[in-house]
């Protein structure tokens, strides 16, 4: 009777690993998509395209890729320049999200890097957490 019972968690847990899983597989950036939708959404709009002249999409942005250590600093400490976007200009400071953690900026970052046929690859929460490390302009 108890081996019956150990047999029959023992499927439980199988079956949950399993749906665990498959949710994973669907979509592995869901934590950063719901802190995007949280804290970015309201500017850069939640398909990623911004508003022209005023806020720089994040779809398709080649400041993105060509930025790549800069974004985690961007998220934690914001950033006040001019900045080309695919080819316009916005000069709108963005302020920054000071109570995100290291690894919730990876996730969003992971999250953008790959949402909306954006294929930037995947940025290891290591790498974000060194970049963290070397903001300019932490204690500014
Ligand atoms: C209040 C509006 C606002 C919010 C909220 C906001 N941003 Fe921004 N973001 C901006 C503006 C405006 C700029 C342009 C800054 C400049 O020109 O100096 C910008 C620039 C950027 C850039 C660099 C330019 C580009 O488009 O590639 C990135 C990356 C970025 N934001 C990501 C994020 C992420 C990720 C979040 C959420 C964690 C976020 N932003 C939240 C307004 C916002």
């Amino acid at each position: 009777m108890k081996r019956m019972k150990t047999f029959f968690s023992g499927c439980i847990l199988a079956f949950l690993g399993m749906a665990f899983l498959n949710a994973c597989q669907q979509n592995p950036y869901k934590h950063g998509e719901i802190l995007y939708e949280g804290f970015c959404a309201s500017c850069h709009m939640s398909d990623g395209t911004g508003l022209i002249g005023n806020i720089p999409p994040l779809k398709g942005s080649d400041f993105l890729i060509n930025h790549k250590d800069q974004v985690a600093c961007i998220i934690r400490y914001g950033i006040a320049d001019t900045l080309v976007v695919n080819g316009s200009t916005y000069s709108q400071p963005m302020a920054g999200i000071p109570q995100l953690s290291d690894i919730e900026i990876a996730n969003i970052i992971n999250y953008i890097n790959h949402a909306w046929e954006n294929d930037y690859g995947f940025y290891p929460p290591a790498e974000v957490k060194t970049s963290l490390e070397n903001c300019q302009t932490k204690g500014k």
